[in-house]
Order: structure tokens, then sequence, then C-alpha cells
């Protein structure tokens, strides 16, 4: 039944009273505010100004909004993941649900790579790459933080290291050894290079307090807690081993793809450097990354086999 008019006072009065402010100064305040529209409410005007060319090639523009578009996904994505991490009493409808929205959004940006791999003129993008340098997608911070709350540090960190890592290890030694240190860093030297020192000199700290908010809330540390009957609901593990596997594998394999057909091309001759500067041909292939979120719902072949048939 609609409130009448009398109960949505009495409901305001109380509402305002217990905040000390009084009613009929706000209702007053309804006489002269503006109603509200779309575009005051979605904030249009600020959004399309943010789309600043470094170039005058009309792909750039392209490469710009798509990955803001990714950029405001990745938010979409945390934001979810954040409603998992605060739920105390969690449900297998309720993880479930919340995962396959974050597992929606993934596939959009991994069915919409396309836009990147067929959507640009190749000639003009290794123009306005040159522009770029030394910047690099590696630098998005939003991605590293869907990781970071995605699962343990431990699954992030560079295989090569795991074992000389555990629960007591301080954060700053762990943050050291992920897996995508190797993106940047000269092993034998130990030397960074601007790509990662400048990335870690900007987001380091913020990355730091965020593992730590999410060392036991986690995606992978909440299912663990889950009754054992719970964790084994089949629907629930499907969306825990969709989500695993379109992230760690789908994604990155379009991603990879996209790589390869703008910096390799399609001759060995037309191969040119990435702007980021890495080694990406190996680093960023699953078989060699072998990021696992969620190990606990793979069986030990899957495990073995992870990124070798692609
Ligand atoms: C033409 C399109 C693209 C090309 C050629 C490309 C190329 C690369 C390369 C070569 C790397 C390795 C680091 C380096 O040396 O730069 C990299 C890393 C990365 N890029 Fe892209 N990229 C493209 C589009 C995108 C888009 C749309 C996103 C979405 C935000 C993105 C996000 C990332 C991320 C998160 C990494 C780090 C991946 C990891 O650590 O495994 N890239 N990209």
């Amino acid at each position: 039944m609609q409130p009448t008019t009398k109960d949505l006072l009495e409901k305001l009065e109380t509402k305002f009273s217990a905040i000390g402010q009084d009613l009929d100064t706000h209702l007053e305040g309804l006489l002269y505010s503006e109603p509200i529209t779309y575009w005051d409410y979605i904030k249009t005007d600020a959004l399309l100004s943010l789309q600043i060319q470094r170039t005058e090639l009309p792909d750039e523009m392209i490469f710009i909004m798509y990955h803001q578009v990714n950029e405001l996904l990745f938010k979409m994505i945390l934001w979810e993941i954040e409603q998992i991490s605060e739920c105390e009493h969690i449900t297998a409808p309720f993880f479930s649900e919340k995962l396959m929205r974050v597992s929606r959004y993934f596939d959009m940006l991994t069915a919409s790579f396309t836009i990147m791999r067929e959507g640009m003129d190749r000639e003009q993008y290794l123009k306005f790459r040159l522009t770029l340098t030394p910047a690099s997608g590696f630098q998005s911070a939003q991605y590293r933080l869907i990781e970071f709350a995605s699962t343990d540090l431990i699954n992030l960190i560079d295989a090569r290291f795991r074992d000389t890592i555990d629960r007591d290890t301080p954060y700053e030694h762990a943050i050291n050894h992920l897996y995508w240190q190797a993106a940047g860093k000269d092993f034998k030297t130990g030397e960074k290079s601007y790509l990662l020192s400048s990335f870690e000199e900007r987001y380091k700290q913020e990355f730091i307090d965020f593992t730590q908010k999410y060392n036991t809330t986690n995606l992978y540390a909440k299912f663990k807690l889950l009754p054992k009957k719970v964790k084994e609901d089949p629907k629930l593990v499907k969306t825990m081993r969709h989500y695993d596997h379109t992230v760690n594998i789908t994604w990155v394999m379009a991603h990879y793809n996209a790589a390869k057909y703008y910096i390799s091309g399609e001759k060995p001759e037309d191969n040119v450097e990435a702007t980021g500067g890495s080694d990406w041909v190996k680093y960023m292939h699953p078989k060699y990354q072998r990021r696992i979120f969620f190990p606990e719902v793979w069986s030990a072949e899957e495990i073995k086999n992870w990124g070798q048939d692609l």
C-alpha cells in the first residue's frame, strides 16, 4: 500500500529530528531546488571531456576510449567483489550471484577485445604508440586490485619464489616477488625498468594497504571459509571455475592475440618492441604466468596443464 502524505511527513520528521535538522527548512528548500536531469546525474559532460589525444590520428581515440571503458568495468568488478568481501554470513546463492556478475563483466571485456584487435588501423597504431612510450596497460592499478581482491597473495607470487614466501613474509617483500615483477625487472641485477619503478612509486603503498585489507576477505579466502556442503554446491563451483578461466586464460589470450597482431605484425620483420619494453611474448602467456586464483576448484591434472594447449 502506498504511504499517505501524513505518513511520509511523520517519517521525514523522525529522520530529520534524529540529526538535529528542521523538517520545515528542508521542505521549503524543495520549492527552490532544480529537478534532476540525466546529464547532471550521469555527469555526461565531465565523462565526455576526458578523451584527450596526443596525436591527430583518428584511431588513437578508439584506443583511449576502449581503455577507459575497461577501467569503468574494472571499477564495477571491484564494486561487486567488495560486496562479497564485506558480507559476514555468506550463502552459496549470494556468492554465485555476485561472482556471476563479475564474470559477465569480464566476459564483456574478453568478447569486446576485438575492438582492439580488429577495430584500429595498425599503421596508425604504430605511429601513435610512439608518443605513449614508456606507458603500458601494465600500469593499470585497478587490474592489480582485482587480482589482490580475488585470491590469496601467494597465488600471485612468481612460481619461482613461492617456496620462499608464507603468511609471515612482510608485504613489502611479497609485493617485490609478484608474478608481474618479471615484466619489469632484470632478475640477474634486480634492476627495475621505468615501467615498473614509476608504477610502484605511484601505487605501492596503496597496494600494500589493499592487500592487507583483503588478506582474509578476498574471494578465495571467503570461499574456503564456507561450510563443506556450500563449497561443493555445483553451481558455485562452476561459477568459480568460470571466473578463474575467464580472467586468467580467456582475457589473457584475447589480450595476447591483440598484442601479437599489433606488435609482431604478420611477418617476422614487422616485429617492434612493446611500449612498456617487457619480454611480453613469454611474459604474457598463461602457460608461463600460471596465474590461478582458486586452485581448490581445479584437479591436479588441470593445474599441471594450465594454458598448455593454447
Ligand atoms: C592494441 C592493444 C594492446 C596492446 C598492443 C597491448 C600490449 C601489451 C603488452 C606488450 C604488455 C606487456 C607489458 C609491456 O611491455 O608493455 C601489456 C600488458 C598489459 N596490458 Fe595491454 N595491450 C593492449 C591493450 C590493452 C587493454 C585494452 C587493456 C585494458 C586495460 C590492457 C591492459 C594490460 C594489462 C593489465 C597488462 C599487464 C598484464 C600482465 O601483467 O599480465 N592492454 N599490454
